[in-house]
């Protein structure tokens, strides 16, 4: 039997079709591509978190020589969320952009496969969907309203 998995993304053109609110996180996120630490690879990722309590957090990528120690945008800024999301806060919308001097950078951003199983353990904890908000420097930017969209099958505590 063949079946089929769907998932929802909305999709701009560029920053000036989102709201206030969310062209606000994009540019932040931008911004923050400035903090990264991208020697090795030369792309700079910034990621912004919105917090259910309004709280705004920043986060970029941190590379190392040694290849695997090397730790996402998304993960900075998560895991320096903690205590904010130990107090009962949850995390409402994340903004992804990436800057890279040497190639295009108005393809929208996708997290890569550990940043989505990362974010999905994250989702599930909170109960709440997390909303990605994913660009470049400039051009399109898609929206998807849970990670669980950009993870079809995933690995669960189900299992
Ligand atoms: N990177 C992120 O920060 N987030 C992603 O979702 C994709 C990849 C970083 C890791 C590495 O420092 C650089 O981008 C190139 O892979």
């Amino acid at each position: 039997m063949n079946k089929q998995i769907t998932i929802n993304y909305t999709c701009f053109d560029s920053i000036h079709e989102l709201t206030a609110a969310d062209k606000m996180l994009v540019e932040l996120a931008r911004e923050t591509t400035n903090s990264a630490y991208a020697p090795y690879s030369k792309f700079h990722v910034g990621a912004i978190a919105k917090l259910t309590n309004g709280y705004i957090a920043k986060g970029s990528n941190q590379e190392n020589v040694s290849y695997p120690v090397c730790m996402c945008a998304e993960q900075t800024l998560v895991l320096g969320l903690v205590n904010e999301l130990n107090a009962g806060n949850k995390i409402e919308t994340i903004a992804v952009s990436y800057n890279t001097q040497n190639g295009r950078t108005d393809i929208p951003a996708s997290p890569c496969g550990k940043c989505r199983q990362f974010l999905f353990e994250f989702e599930t904890r909170q109960k709440q969907n997390i909303r990605i908000i994913m660009s470049g420097m400039s051009g399109a930017v898609h929206i998807v309203d849970s990670v669980a969209d950009l993870l079809p099958f995933a690995f669960n505590s189900e299992f």
